[in-house]
């Protein structure tokens, strides 16, 4: 059995640095705001190369929370894919916008840039690209263009923590560019808690303050408060397990990274699948290793009669889901976008994956081509 996500492996390697972190929590009876919560706003800021961070319930309250910042009148309209989760166009709506759904890269999956500009309108309030599976998309020509209209940039980085991508002959982490990068410490993201988690970067001192406002009531000062937000922080034992994960991340990535050139070796030749593209400009961390395959359902019964579990993200674009209905979208409104629901196909590329098990899944994979 080799399964797409293997936590238990990886709990393994952690456990007693984790459950020593835990212990430490338990002890100071500081479950809202302890230490740990600001000690990781403080990794994660220098990690990712922004002056500030302000840790929240999810990648979903991450996004939500900035997009609240903006806001938004009921017209407003926000540009982003529909090609990713759910709460990427579902923080847009509940934030008060309408999202505008633009069609992806067919390389790369991500936001094609060139539609994003065709499609802004005196009504846009900003862009919300996804570095999807754990690429950066084109950040670089996101930004002028939207300094250009006036649009935030809300990076939905909730897939690619650590990911990088060589902006003018320099290094740039995802989250950094943008008015604010969404993280989510969900389980299955590179850098997983042990429940649910984010965590919102930003380079604008006023944005943070206001952030950390807004995942508090709303309130600076106790019973006081200048504007309505929510409860939205993050647990003091979350930030314990990802403060006692953090150092291994990059070895994590770096893993994935391996991984993902042995698949790409031993699949480069089986007919009808196609192993993913990393544009040249970006360090990739594989939250997903997503291959396209003609016969795709096929192929994941048989990896599945084998033992070898895969996933489908994502089976149904967003601009084609029923609560969307009423934007106005339909099949073929988004050609790359829906091709792409019909031939992706996610394999196991987590860092504890043995090169055993990754030879059972190449093998796999080539005899159903052969
Ligand atoms: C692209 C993307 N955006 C947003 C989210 C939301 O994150 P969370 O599950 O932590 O709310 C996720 C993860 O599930 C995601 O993959």
């Amino acid at each position: 059995m080799i399964p797409l996500l293997d936590l238990r492996a990886q709990f393994e390697t952690i456990k007693e640095d984790v459950v020593a972190a835990i212990l430490q929590v338990a002890e100071s009876q500081r479950f809202i705001m302890g230490e740990p919560v600001a000690k990781l706003e403080g990794a994660v800021a220098a990690y990712v190369g922004t002056p500030f961070a302000v840790a929240c319930a999810s990648g979903t309250d991450a996004l939500l929370l900035s997009l609240k910042t903006l806001e938004l009148e009921p017209r407003d309209e926000v540009i982003t894919t529909a090609f990713t989760f759910f709460a990427t166009a579902g923080a847009i709506h509940n934030a008060g916008g309408k999202p505008v759904f633009v069609d992806i890269d067919p390389a790369t999956f991500n936001i094609d840039p060139a539609h994003v500009e065709a499609a802004v309108t005196p009504r846009t309030k900003a862009v919300v690209p996804v570095h999807l599976f754990g690429q950066m998309a084109a950040i670089e020509k996101l930004r002028p263009l939207c300094e250009e209209h006036g649009l935030a940039l809300i990076e939905d980085a909730a897939q690619a923590i650590g990911a990088r991508r060589k902006i003018g002959g320099e290094w740039c982490m995802a989250g950094r560019l943008g008015t604010t990068g969404a993280f989510s410490f969900f389980p299955s993201k590179n850098l997983g808690g042990w429940g649910d988690g984010g965590i919102i970067t930003t380079r604008d001192a006023q944005l943070a303050e206001r952030l950390a406002r807004l995942r508090t009531h709303g309130g600076a000062k106790q019973y006081h408060h200048e504007e309505v937000g929510t409860n939205s922080r993050l647990d003091t034992l979350q930030a314990a397990v990802l403060l006692a994960k953090l150092p291994r991340l990059d070895d994590w990535n770096a893993a994935r990274r391996r991984h993902a050139e042995v698949y790409a070796e031993g699949l480069a030749d089986v007919p009808g699948v196609r192993t993913p593209q990393t544009d040249g400009a970006n360090e990739h961390v594989y939250n997903q290793y997503t291959v396209r395959a003609e016969r795709r359902d096929e192929l994941r019964s048989y990896l599945s009669d084998r033992g070898i579990g895969s996933a489908v993200y994502y089976p149904r674009a967003l601009h084609l889901q029923p609560c969307f209905e009423h934007l106005g979208y339909n099949r073929g409104s988004l050609p790359e976008t829906e091709r792409a629901c019909d031939e992706v196909l996610s394999l196991p590329v987590y860092p504890e994956l043995t090169r055993e098990q990754q030879e059972t899944v190449i093998t796999a994979i080539q005899e159903f081509g052969a």
